[in-house]
């Protein structure tokens, strides 16, 4: 085993199931209720505003109801003491690892207390209903939308974590089921660059196999037990 400095982390809507929000496939997954391509594509939003921005204004209302679980906290402290390299890639759009006390993050798949101005390309802090037509804060444009990554749209950041997981000493996964690229690709890519991998999941993913290690439990659970033992290591 090569010494840890730099650690990259993804993780998925698994992280946050415990907090009460749900994940995307699996029988009460969100996608069971709603068809990927009604409220999670470009098309959509053209085809039906209300719907999408309906959809996203319930899960934005959503996140006041919910708070960060034992595994969004343990990333929080393993952010705060861990003193080398760390970057936490995750996919969700909600904000519970921000107030699990996260700050070294990416939201690849965008953010839902965030608006996109479909007119100036800003971005901006967002808290209210879309569907209402709020004006955009720096152009004007009754043009905004939520600040997610539908399906045919480039994720955010990408070079950034390309470059750290090339770096990465440790890549490790939590609570993804594997199944949406280019986030999927990422262990292989930290495998190529000769990286530890490991797996923190509920069930065996689609990606499994790629990892050098999987364990499987709730992440409530495995996480703060991996934090603590990769602390450990730093000493
Ligand atoms: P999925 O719903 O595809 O997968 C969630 C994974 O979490 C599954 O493998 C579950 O077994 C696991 N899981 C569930 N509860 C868990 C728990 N308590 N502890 C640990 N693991 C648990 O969600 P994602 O992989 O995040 O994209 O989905 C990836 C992307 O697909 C999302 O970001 C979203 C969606 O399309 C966009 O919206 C752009």
């Amino acid at each position: 085993m090569r010494d840890t400095r730099n650690i990259v982390i993804l993780t998925g809507a698994g992280i946050s199931a415990e907090s009460g929000l749900a994940t995307f496939r699996g029988p009460d997954g969100l996608w069971e209720g709603y068809r990927v391509e009604d409220v999670c594509t470009p098309e959509a939003l053209r085809r039906d505003p209300e719907l999408v921005l309906g959809f996203y204004d319930a899960r934005r209302a959503a996140l006041g109801a919910v708070v960060p679980n034992a595994a969004h906290a343990a990333l929080g402290r393993l952010d705060a003491e861990w003193k080398g390299g760390l970057l936490i890639v995750t996919q969700n759009v909600d904000d519970l690892h921000e107030r699990g006390g996260a700050k070294r993050l990416i939201h690849i798949h965008g953010e839902l207390l965030s608006a996109l101005c479909r007119a100036c390309g800003g971005r901006e802090a967002f808290a209210g209903d879309m569907i209402d037509g709020p004006a955009c804060a720096s152009c004007g444009a009754d043009a905004l939308r939520p600040d997610i990554v539908f399906f045919g749209e480039i994720p955010y950041e990408m070079e950034t974590i390309q470059d750290a997981v090339s770096e990465a000493d440790l890549f490790v996964s939590i609570g993804t089921s594997g199944a949406v690229y280019p986030a999927a690709g990422f262990v292989r890519i930290a495998r190529a660059a000769g990286a530890e991998t490991l797996e923190l999941n509920l069930d065996p993913s689609e990606g499994s196999h790629w990892f050098g290690e999987s364990r499987t439990g709730p992440a409530s659970v495995l996480v703060p037990e991996w934090v603590d033992e990769v602390l450990a290591r730093q000493g």
